[in-house]
């Protein structure tokens, strides 16, 4: 992309960041909701810390113009967006922690836990994994989905995002510091912990577009490979990028002794094979018209994303 594409880009992910930001907000209110008992300040202003503040919302902006490409309801993708948001900032606090990752920086401000503490950082996790289930599963009050689709997105997000996905892939990350497996498994590794709810953003927008089995598949596949291509880039930015630019600590893998194709291959190496991802995800989306360019683009802003 050219410079002012990537910046008419940005704008507009930023527009679509704001929506998903504010509905998020408005979930993390004091006030009960039925079944509830009460909802303790602390814990509320963590998750608020962890979700709200900053973030690109690239996994909202992929499901929501997935969803667009087959003209499902803009407002029920963007929930949908927002629940697959708070898997994903759950996903962040948890990875941020000392047992994990150990960071004290992310979105540019203290991590959950150096903000508040450990066990809060834990809960306000939880409790963004499980309000994420509740916003799918309150679906049905606002929005005209069949409990097919609704069940078959909260199947496919427990899947992403558990034992078999994302969680899963967390646990291999950790494991391959100790002994570093080869390219394959660091593909695996790396489709799960983080290709796993980026490959979920762009099939869901699909599904509640009413999208044919086909063009499902079309896009789980392209998700895969920008998913890939993400992980990717993330490695490269660690490597190569400081920690201002990136508003978390740079240069964090190869002190960790992280297992990625970085430390395996280097950055030339990894350079080209983002360019070879990216032309593989347009070809995929190539039986798509200009309707699909706001997909094409999140792929090469993938590539060419500062942060
Ligand atoms: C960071 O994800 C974690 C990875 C999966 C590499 P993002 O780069 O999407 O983080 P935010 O949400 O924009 O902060
Ligand atoms: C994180 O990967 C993936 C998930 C949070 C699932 P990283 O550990 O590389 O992410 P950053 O670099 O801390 O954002
Ligand atoms: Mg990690
Ligand atoms: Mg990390
Ligand atoms: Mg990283």
């Amino acid at each position: 992309m050219k410079h002012e594409e990537m910046i008419a880009f940005e704008i507009l992910l930023q527009k679509n960041a704001h929506h998903v930001t504010t509905l998020i907000d408005d979930m993390l209110h004091s006030r009960t909701q039925e079944g509830e008992i009460v909802r303790p300040e602390r814990l509320l202003e963590a998750m608020r810390h962890g979700a709200l503040a900053g973030g690109k919302r690239l996994r909202p902006f992929l499901l929501m113009s997935s969803a667009a490409l087959f003209d499902a309801n803009p407002t029920l993708a963007l929930h949908v967006a927002a629940s697959l948001e708070c898997v994903h900032c759950y996903s962040l606090i948890h990875d941020d922690l000392p047992a994990m990752d150990d960071d004290d920086l992310r979105r540019g401000q203290p991590t959950v836990h150096k903000a508040f503490d450990e066990a809060t950082a834990i809960l306000a996790g939880d409790a963004l994994l499980t309000l994420a289930f509740d916003i799918l599963a309150s679906l049905t009050q606002s929005f005209d989905i069949s409990a097919q689709t609704l069940l078959h997105l909260i199947r496919s997000l427990a899947r992403s995002s558990g034992v078999g996905g994302m969680v899963g892939g967390q646990m291999l990350d950790l494991a391959a510091v100790r002994e570093c497996p080869e390219e394959t498994g660091i593909i695996t590794l790396q489709a799960m912990k983080t290709g796993a709810l980026i490959r979920y953003a762009c099939e869901a927008g699909a599904l509640i577009g009413g999208a044919t089995p086909a063009d499902q598949a079309r896009l789980a596949a392209f998700g895969e490979n920008i998913g890939l291509a993400f992980q990717l880039a993330d490695d490269l930015l660690d490597a190569t990028s400081t920690t201002s630019a990136l508003g978390k600590k740079a240069g964090k893998d190869g002190q960790a002794g992280k297992a990625t194709l970085i430390a395996l291959h280097g950055v030339s190496w990894a350079r080209q094979q983002l360019e070879g991802l990216i032309r593989q995800a347009d070809e995929i989306l190539a039986p798509f018209d200009e309707r699909a360019d706001p997909l094409r683009q999140a792929a090469r802003f993938i590539v060419q994303r500062q942060n």
